[in-house]
């Protein structure tokens, strides 16, 4: 396909795809590999007067597509014999300190242990690739620390362990996945271009609606199937629906969730099975205590204020008291309304993600009863959510990602790109956006949500650019998942995506992966109050570092 009829299918947003398979390969390819190698000509028809498209980031593209196998470098599992039982066990692994016990520890220094993985018959494992997860907990809820999980490769695993609190420490480890069962999410992020897919829903002038499948990729549909392809035109994104019997591909106006594709085998599903996941390892080592230093209980937050750009350590902090306070600068706490409004007075916040970034809307919602939600009447799972307190000058937006949104019915029309309302933004000092993708991403191989980041980063590099005194928050996707559309070791994968896509750009980071990987609470997608409260606090130091 040549570059003119490429230009030519860019200047109309919805296109009609007739030919065959083959063609649409071609199409899709041509479209792939000119995202990736140039950037968008301008178009060759004026432009209505407006925001400009942001500049796309072919260098960032191309660099991390180069680099994508060593972005998300993950040990290999070898080949195994079909055997349930020679995979990882939870009950038969254990771990010990690495020096011999002491009767107390210092402050500030770590704690190291060796982790030793075994199958189901007790056999030491000879490779790595387990995805094991590692605490230090205090007593109760009231302290947690995520600990290093560093993987030898031959079965063993080094665990590590700021101690960051005088008083108890509590080693616990989980499995989350055996190196045989993250085996099947990469074949499946390998092989599958897909694991789920969605529901257009098509309107005529007479009410008569179509219903048809949709999806990121036009490969994913039948060999004979006609197509209708949607760009953004702000982003440039891609989207795919079977094109209806009778309805024009532009009538597409309800977006769905679709279904969960079969992609496991029975063997598979046993490797991926519950009783296999998220485990607790045996205790294998004792309390630890660990003595105060210079009087001091506690490792304090460094004294630098929140700024964007900062430097994250690992762990970027830890929980104490039920607070989570940071290493990389002094966090603060806002444990009253008057707090929060008082930091958020003279603001407009943009939220834009998924549902773990509505938590944060509803808690300040629910936190602060001056911010009125504002009853749109039309409020559907996608957004858009508002809340003001007109006193304060305080605005409050959410509203959700764009495809592939996993949502009920929700409107075409109501589903902005993120690189399209990022593109209307003015920006300046009172301007807070805050970005928090990742979940709805898992269920693709990771170069879709590498082109989504790339367009973003562009987005966010404009605006900053406009407007350098503008905040950028970018929340990590947190833990939760746990199967083969969604799972912790798919959201690790997409958080290096998410850190690497904003390397070098002056964001402030909230890593809800840690934050939900602290604390002795089950996994849940959308955490509880006490972690989004936190991650809320954290958000408020980078608007209100002092
Ligand atoms: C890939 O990334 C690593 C570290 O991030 C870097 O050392 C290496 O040079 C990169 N390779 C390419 C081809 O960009
Ligand atoms: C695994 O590798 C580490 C680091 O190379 C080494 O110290 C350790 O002895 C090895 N363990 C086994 C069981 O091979
Ligand atoms: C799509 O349309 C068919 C036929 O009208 C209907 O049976 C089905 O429930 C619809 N599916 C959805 C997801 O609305
Ligand atoms: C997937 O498998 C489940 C249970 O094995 C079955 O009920 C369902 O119909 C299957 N779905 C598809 C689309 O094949
Ligand atoms: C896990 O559960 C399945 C049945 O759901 C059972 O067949 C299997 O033996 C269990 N595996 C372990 C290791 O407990």
């Amino acid at each position: 396909m040549s570059n003119k009829q490429l230009q030519a299918s860019k200047n109309s947003s919805v296109t009609q795809v007739k030919w065959h398979k083959i063609v649409v390969l071609g199409l899709f390819t041509a479209i792939w590999v000119l995202y990736y190698t140039v950037s968008w000509p301008d178009s060759t028809i004026p432009r209505p007067p407006g925001p400009r498209p942001a500049h796309k980031s072919p260098i960032f593209l191309s660099r991390a597509l180069a680099n994508l196998t060593h972005l998300l470098y993950w040990p290999l599992t070898p080949g195994h014999r079909g055997d349930i039982l020679a995979s990882t066990s939870p009950q038969t692994s254990t771990y010990h300190l690495r020096s011999p016990a002491r009767a107390s520890y210092t402050l500030g220094s770590y704690l190291e242990a060796i982790l030793v993985a075994r199958d189901h018959g007790g056999r030491p494992k000879t490779h790595g690739g387990d995805l094991f997860r590692a605490q230090l907990l205090g007593p109760y809820l009231s302290a947690g620390v995520p600990g290093d999980v560093q993987d030898l490769e031959n079965g063993t695993y080094l665990l590590s362990f700021p101690l960051l609190w005088a008083g108890r420490a509590q080693v616990q480890v989980r499995l989350i996945h055996s190196s045989e069962a993250v085996g099947v999410l990469r074949r499946i992020w390998r092989e599958e271009g897909a694991t789920v897919d969605f529901t257009g829903y098509f309107r005529g002038p007479t009410g008569y609606e179509e219903n048809m499948t949709c999806n990121v990729n036009p490969l994913l549909f039948g060999e004979e199937e006609a197509i209708c392809y949607y760009k953004d035109e702000d982003s440039g994104e891609l989207w795919f629906c079977a094109q209806p019997l009778t309805l024009p591909c532009d009538s597409l106006v309800g977006h769905s969730a679709g279904r969960y594709w079969n992609v496991t085998t029975p063997h598979e599903d046993a490797l991926l099975a519950w009783n296999l996941t998220d485990k607790v390892l045996p205790q294998s080592i004792g309390p630890v205590l660990v003595s105060k230093k210079r009087n001091r209980k506690l490792v304090s937050s460094p004294e630098q204020p929140c700024y964007p750009g900062i430097p994250a350590p690992k762990p970027s902090g830890f929980y104490y008291g039920q607070v989570w306070r940071s290493l990389a600068c002094s966090s603060r706490s806002f444990p009253t309304a008057d707090s929060i409004l008082s930091c958020l007075a003279g603001h407009i916040v943009h939220m834009m993600g998924d549902s773990t970034l509505r938590q944060w809307w509803e808690y300040l919602r629910d936190t602060a009863p001056s911010l009125k939600p504002v009853d749109l009447h039309t409020i559907h799972h996608s957004g858009p959510l508002m809340a003001v307190d007109t006193t304060r000058g305080i605005v409050l937006h959410w509203r959700a990602h764009s495809w592939p949104l996993r949502s009920l019915r929700t409107p075409v029309a109501s589903l902005h790109s993120v690189v399209r309302e990022l593109a209307g933004l003015a920006g300046g000092r009172h301007t807070v956006v805050v970005l928090g993708l990742g979940a709805h991403f898992t269920t693709f191989p990771p170069s879709i949500f590498v082109r989504r980041l790339a367009g973003i980063r562009a987005a966010v590099m404009a605006l900053l650019a406009r407007e350098p005194s503008t905040l950028v928050v970018i929340k990590l996707a947190n833990t939760g998942y746990k199967s083969v559309y969604g799972s912790d070791w798919f959201t690790l994968q997409v958080n290096r995506l998410l850190r690497a896509a904003f390397s070098g750009v002056r964001v402030a980071f909230v890593d809800a992966w840690e934050m939900t990987s602290s604390l002795p609470l089950p996994d849940n997608i959308h955490p509880v109050k006490l972690i989004v409260r936190n991650e809320v606090d954290l958000l408020l130091s980078f608007i209100c570092p002092t």
